[in-house]
C-alpha cells in the first residue's frame, strides 16, 4: 500500500509538472484528489489494514495528499502569473514608436474672404442672418417686386423643386431682404446674409451652376445713396486695398430704385484693358440700390417714414479678385496644391 501511495505521489508530481492549462489543472485534481480519484480509492482500503499498520499508512497518506495539494496551489499560481504576462504583453503599448503625423487643415480661400467681410460689417453694426436655399418662388421674386413674366424666372434659368413653381432653389440671396424685414419687423435693420444661390449655367472660368453671394441690408430713417456709396466703399477698400477705384455705375433691379452695378477698376491692368477685366478696364463686383418702396410697404414697412439700401456681392468673384484667381473652377475643384496656398 505504500508503494501504491508513493507512486501516486511520483505520478501527481510529475503530470502537475506538466501541466500547461487551468483546465489540465482541475482533470488532475479530480483524478488524484476528488472523490472518486486515486488517493481516494487506496484510502478507502484503509478499513483491511492491522491496527497498528492503520496510523503509519494515515500518515504516508496524509503527507502524499499534502505534497500534491501543494504542488497544486504552486502550478495554479503560475499559471496564473503566466497569463497575466501573457496578457500584458499583448496589450502593451510601445511609446516609442513615432506617432502618425495629423494634417492640419486651414480655411478655404472663400471662407477667408467671408470671414473678412463679416467682421468688417459686424464692426458696423450688422446682425449675420442665415436663410434657406430652398426659397419660395414668392419670397425669391414676388415680394421683391419681380414680374410674374421677368426673364430670371424661366425655367431655363431657374431650379423648380415643385411642377407649381411655389418652391426653387433660390437665384439670389435677396429674399433674405424679405425675411430680414419679417424677422426683425422695426427698424433700424442692418444685416448681412450670405449664402448659396443657384442659376441654370454651364459650367466655365466664371460661371457654376451654385454660387455665393452675399445680402446686405440696411433700414432706418433718413438712410440715403450716400450711405450705400460710403458703405461700399468700406468694404472695397477693407478687402483690396485703400487704393482701390470704384466706378458705380446705373443699373436696373426690380427691387430696387435707384439701381445700379459696382466696379472695381482692374488690378492687372490698372484700368487699360487686359484679359482678365475682358478688355474694359473694370470688374464688375456687384449690385445694390435703394429699395423700393413696394418692397418696403409690401413687408410693412412705411416708405414715407424710412428707407434703405441693399446690396449683394459674388462672394467667389471678390475671392477671385482678392486672391488673384483665375478660374473659377479652382474653387470648388479642391485639389490641394490649389487650396495649401492660402
Ligand atoms: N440680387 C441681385 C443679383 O443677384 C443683386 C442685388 C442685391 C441688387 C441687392 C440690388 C440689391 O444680381
Amino acid at each position: 500500500m505504500k508503494q501504491q501511495l508513493e507512486k501516486i505521489r511520483q505520478e501527481a508530481l510529475d503530470a502537475l509538472g506538466a501541466v500547461k492549462s487551468a483546465d489540465e489543472l482541475d482533470a488532475l485534481r479530480v483524478r488524484f484528489l476528488g472523490k472518486k480519484g486515486e488517493l481516494t480509492g487506496v484510502l478507502k482500503m484503509m478499513g483491511k489494514l492491522s491496527a497498528e499498520e492503520r496510523p503509519v499508512m494515515g500518515l504516508v497518506a496524509n503527507n502524499v495528499r499534502a505534497a500534491i495539494e501543494e504542488q497544486l496551489e504552486k502550478t495554479r499560481a503560475s499559471l496564473k502569473e503566466k497569463a497575466l504576462e501573457a496578457k500584458l504583453r499583448a496589450e502593451a503599448v510601445d511609446v516609442t514608436i513615432p506617432g502618425d503625423p495629423v494634417r492640419l487643415g486651414h480655411r478655404h480661400p472663400m471662407n477667408i474672404a467671408l470671414d473678412e467681410a463679416k467682421e468688417l460689417f459686424i464692426s458696423m453694426g450688422f446682425e449675420i442672418l442665415d436663410g434657406p436655399e430652398v426659397e419660395l418662388a414668392d419670397y425669391n421674386f414676388t415680394r421683391l417686386n419681380i414680374a410674374e413674366n421677368h426673364p430670371s424666372r424661366d425655367r431655363s434659368d431657374t431650379f423648380y423643386i415643385t411642377d407649381d413653381e411655389e418652391v426653387l432653389l433660390r437665384t439670389q440671396t435677396s429674399p433674405m431682404q424679405i425675411r430680414a424685414m419679417e424677422r426683425i419687423k422695426n427698424p433700424p435693420i442692418r444685416i448681412l446674409a450670405p449664402g448659396r444661390v443657384y442659376r441654370k449655367d454651364e459650367v466655365d472660368a466664371t460661371h457654376s451652376p451654385m454660387f455665393h453671394q452675399i445680402e446686405g441690408l440696411v433700414i432706418d430713417k433718413g438712410v440715403t445713396m450716400a450711405d450705400l456709396k460710403g458703405t461700399l466703399e468700406t468694404l472695397i477698400k477693407a478687402m483690396y486695398g485703400e487704393d482701390s477705384v470704384i466706378r458705380f455705375r446705373p443699373h436696373h433691379f426690380p427691387f430696387t430704385e435707384p439701381s445700379c452695378e459696382v466696379d472695381v477698376q482692374c488690378f492687372k491692368c490698372r484700368g487699360a484693358g487686359c484679359p482678365t477685366c475682358k478688355g474694359e478696364g473694370w470688374i464688375e463686383l456687384l449690385g445694390a440700390g435703394m429699395v423700393h418702396p413696394k418692397v418696403l410697404a409690401g413687408c410693412g414697412i412705411d416708405p414715407e417714414i424710412y428707407s434703405g439700401f441693399a446690396f449683394g456681392i459674388g462672394l467667389e468673384r471678390m475671392a477671385m479678385r482678392r486672391f488673384q484667381i483665375g478660374d473659377l473652377r479652382m474653387i470648388f475643384e479642391n485639389d490641394v496644391r490649389f487650396l495649401e496656398q492660402f
